[in-house]
């Protein structure tokens, strides 16, 4: 078992697979030139699945890939295919470009749940967002996952100003489509330029859908990131992730996985713990994850103690997303 000093119990790993993307959204990136990890920083296939099976066989009941976009890895599908005969539920974050190639191997290794990355319903929009022009493919890929049952959760960072005016539009999407939808609060990272006036908040989600629907909220499950509402008569749902204005840090039970083997405690600690250089020096790995999540502040990462609209960004020191994969 692995925990915390706060007595939260740690069963969810999060591992990106690259800090590469096809996409250039600029919330999630730098915005100065970028330089992608080279691949021999990278864990290769069996320092994955190594690393992997020594969390599995300390209760980790589920494992989530991240990027960067996962996808874009050249050797994705091996990877997927080995972490698919762990005994955990394998589930996926992705932009949804690669969906119709990767289908039969997300198929194959037991994926039932798919977290698609769409902040906007509008081509030009998106475009302007992810600098790609693949608006219609994402959408198609979508359309694929839900006709082969897949259950299909779209993450959707509401940024004021460029894209609060569609939450309505999302919602209206759930209307005969069983997709959840997540608006989530901007979080600032490094590099994205975050402000608290760029935010969108729980309050302003929630009073902006109020004005056209009858929403109802819905218990969820206890280490949820997400609070979740529904719709009477709307086949789909929606949720809130409400990192800067009502933190679920409380209940946390995840770890993450930098592409370049460094376990983070949090998605706001500023330290890490280079598993991958101690797996290549034959070291013993177990005491080494169980120093870092015992050290595991309370709150995020203890760096966002303060009322959103007093934090300086500036001071906030992490990784971009890109590099974390949220
Ligand atoms: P589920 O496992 O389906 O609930 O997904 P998830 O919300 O854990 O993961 P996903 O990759 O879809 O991330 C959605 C949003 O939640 C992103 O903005 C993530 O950065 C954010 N998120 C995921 N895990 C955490 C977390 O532990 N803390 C905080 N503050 N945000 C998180
Ligand atoms: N704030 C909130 N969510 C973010 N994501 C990327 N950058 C941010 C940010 N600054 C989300 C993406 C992706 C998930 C892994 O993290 O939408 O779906
Ligand atoms: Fe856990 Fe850190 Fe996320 Fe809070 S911010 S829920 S402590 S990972």
């Amino acid at each position: 078992m692995i925990a915390d000093s706060f007595g939260r119990v740690h069963d969810y790993l999060r591992i990106s697979l690259t800090d590469n993307c096809n996409f250039r959204c600029f919330y999630c990136m730098p915005e100065e030139e970028y330089d992608f990890t080279p691949a021999s920083r990278l864990m290769q296939t069996d320092e994955i699945v190594q690393l992997a099976k020594i969390f599995v066989g300390q209760g980790v009941k589920k494992i989530r890939l991240t990027g960067g976009e996962p996808l874009v890895r050249k050797d994705a599908a091996e990877i997927i295919l080995a972490l698919g005969q762990l005994p955990v539920e394998l589930v996926i974050t992705t932009n949804g470009t690669r969906i119709a190639e990767m289908l039969p191997t997300l198929l194959e290794a037991g994926i039932k749940t798919v977290n698609i990355s769409l902040d906007t319903l509008q081509p030009e929009k998106f475009l302007l967002i992810t600098r790609r022009d693949l608006f219609h493919q994402v959408r198609s890929n979508i359309e694929l996952l839900l006709q082969h049952k897949l259950t299909v959760k779209i993450n959707m960072v509401v940024m004021k100003g460029l894209n609060d005016e569609e939450i309505k539009d999302f919602i209206r999407w759930t209307k005969h489509h069983p997709i959840q939808i997540r608006f989530i609060e901007f979080m600032p990272f490094s590099g994205n330029k975050w402000t608290s006036n760029k935010m969108f908040s729980l309050d302003e989600i929630l009073a902006s859908i109020a004005k056209d629907f009858a929403y109802m909220p819905v218990k969820g499950e206890v280490h949820d990131t997400a609070k979740h509402f529904m719709i009477p008569g709307h086949e789909g749902s929606f949720a809130v992730i409400s990192t800067m204005t009502a933190p679920f840090c409380s209940t946390c039970n995840r770890m993450r996985l930098t592409a370049d083997g460094k376990l983070k405690n949090c998605l706001f600690s500023d330290g890490e713990t280079d598993l991958l250089s101690a797996l290549r020096n034959n070291e013993d790995i177990l005491p080494l994850i169980q120093a870092s999540i015992w050290a595991k502040k309370k709150e995020l990462g203890g760096q966002l103690n303060t009322h959103f609209e007093k934090l300086d960004a500036a001071a906030i020191h992490n990784r971009s997303m890109i590099t974390i994969g949220g």
